[in-house]
């Protein structure tokens, strides 16, 4: 979606939020692993605009540190209203000819395409500016939209200064607009703060520009739930619960099968192919592309993952971990950061792997840990094997060779060596090097004491008179 001519965009985010209760700038505070400014400002960047200019205020350093440097930032140091907010980052706009659209940080649930259809309405009238506006049965609390007798916009009159008449008036301003840049930047200067708020109204210029003989275009949005405001942690999860069907829908419409939408979280930035089915509880968050074919969950939770077509990951953790082509992992496994899997890999039950790269087909099917560890190719790692990867100092690794077979409950103290086609004995303590195509055997021998266990029992009897 682009528009016709390059619009730039502001978002004001420089309000406090006192009733989010938080330490945390309200606009920081995430939907779907976005901070709720960040879904404005990149609904702004999906129509074209480049550098959306973001108005900051408290918290502001946090805000700068947490969206990073793909937007323009300008500091309102004490908050005088919304026109005062637009007025501080005027000179970021001394260069720009053409549509500037305004929002406001707090309404995460805007869309791109409500946005290219308000700037396409200023274009086409070449209006001064156009406006959305909603209809709402209880519009308390809003700007009311007041339109002279022949329909046009005229101004908007602020709640706390409406004349009861006004109060009436159900078309409300949920402050997103699109100016004509040149225009709101020579008016801005001189709007007041002559009203019950003693602020300066960013909305205060419609009617500026109808004194000077412009024109503003209003623009109908049906579906207010768009510009949802949060002010509240409430108001956040409602929030959240509109966005999280989006994505899922989203996904839905492009070939994924989501079982049940009420239990799955998907975050904005995860990608997943085509056929891939989405069981309920799962969770998946941060930059993870799950690959085509694949079967997620129940009760999975990845993050930051790359995982490749045709995996099957069932009741499991992954985070930050590579998995190739065909891997089928879980239940319970614990799959952790800088880890790689390769292709047609099985990981079973209780299983924790840990910056370890394990090779193409092998299996290490229960209860197992390997950590700062290489596996090789088409390897068998036996129940019970155990990577000692920390000796109270350090972090060492261990290397199991290809075709290696590892016997259940092996306890590999690291680091250690086992070569390609190695064997260890199960129960094994494996302390120094296996060689390739050799076998390390390091436990006890077993002793075996005939008729001891009828003894035993004969003797707890005669004490006893039972057993
Ligand atoms: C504003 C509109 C009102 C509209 C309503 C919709 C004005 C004067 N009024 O009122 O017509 O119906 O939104 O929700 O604009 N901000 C700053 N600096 C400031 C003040 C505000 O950056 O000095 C930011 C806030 O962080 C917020 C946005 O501007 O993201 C809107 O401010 P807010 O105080 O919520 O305005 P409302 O009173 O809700
Ligand atoms: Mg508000």
């Amino acid at each position: 979606m682009k528009t016709h001519q390059t619009a730039a965009g502001l978002v004001l985010a420089a309000g406090k939020g006192t009733r989010m209760k938080s330490s945390l700038p309200k606009c920081l505070h995430e939907i779907c692993g976005r901070p709720m400014v960040e879904w404005v400002a990149s609904s702004l960047k999906e129509i074209g605009v480049e550098r959306p200019v973001i108005v900051i205020g408290h918290g502001g350093d946090l805000i700068r540190d947490r969206l990073g440097d793909g937007y323009d930032y300008v500091e309102q140091t004490e908050q005088l209203g919304t026109g005062h907010a637009a007025l501080v980052a005027a000179d970021k706009f001394r260069d720009h000819k053409g549509p500037l659209i305004v929002a406001a940080g707090d309404t995460p649930l805007l869309t791109a395409e409500t946005l290219s259809n308000l700037t396409e309405k200023q274009a086409r009238n070449g209006a001064a500016a156009a406006m959305a506006y909603c209809r709402l049965d209880d519009p308390a609390g809003y700007g009311r939209v007041i339109v002279d007798n022949l329909g046009r916009v005229e101004a908007i009159v602020e709640d706390k200064d409406c004349s009861p008449q006004q109060l009436q008036v159900k078309e409300i301003n949920p402050a997103l607009y699109c100016f004509d840049s040149e225009t709101l930047f020579r008016l801005l200067p001189h709007i007041g703060k002559e009203n019950k708020q003693g602020e300066y109204y960013l909305t205060d210029i419609v009617a500026a520009i109808r004194h000077e003989g412009g024109s503003v275009e209003g623009q109908f949005v049906d579906d207010f739930s768009e510009f949802l405001g949060i002010n509240n942690r409430w108001q956040l999860a409602q929030a959240a619960q509109l966005i999280r069907m989006r994505i899922l829908k989203a996904h839905a419409m492009n070939g994924v099968t989501i079982v049940d939408p009420n239990s799955t979280y998907i975050e904005g930035d995860v990608t997943i192919g085509v056929d891939t089915v989405m069981h309920p509880m799962t969770v998946v968050e941060g930059k993870t592309n799950i690959g085509g074919s694949c079967v997620i969950g129940p009760n999975t939770w990845i993050k930051n993952s790359e995982i490749e077509d045709d995996c099957r990951v069932f009741m499991s953790h992954v985070d930050q971990v590579h998995l190739h082509k065909n891997v089928r992992c879980g239940p319970f496994a614990n799959l952790r950061p800088e880890s790689e899997v390769g292709r047609d890999v099985r990981i079973g039950n209780f299983v924790e792997i840990k910056n370890s790269q394990i090779g193409d087909e092998t299996k290490i099917s229960h209860l197992s840990y390997i950590g700062d560890s290489k596996v090789g190719q088409d390897a068998n790692i036996g129940a019970g094997t155990i990577t000692c990867n920390f000796d109270g100092f350090a972090k060492q690794g261990c290397s199991i060779g290809d075709g290696a077979f590892v016997g259940s409950s092996t306890i590999l103290v690291a680091p250690v060596k086992i070569g390609d086609g190695g064997m260890t004995a199960a129960g094994s303590v494996i302390t120094s090097d296996v060689p390739d195509d050799a076998m390390g055997i390091a436990r006890g021998r077993q002793e075996t004491k005939e008729e001891w266990a009828k003894r035993w029992r004969d003797s707890k009897t005669d004490q006893e008179g039972q057993l």
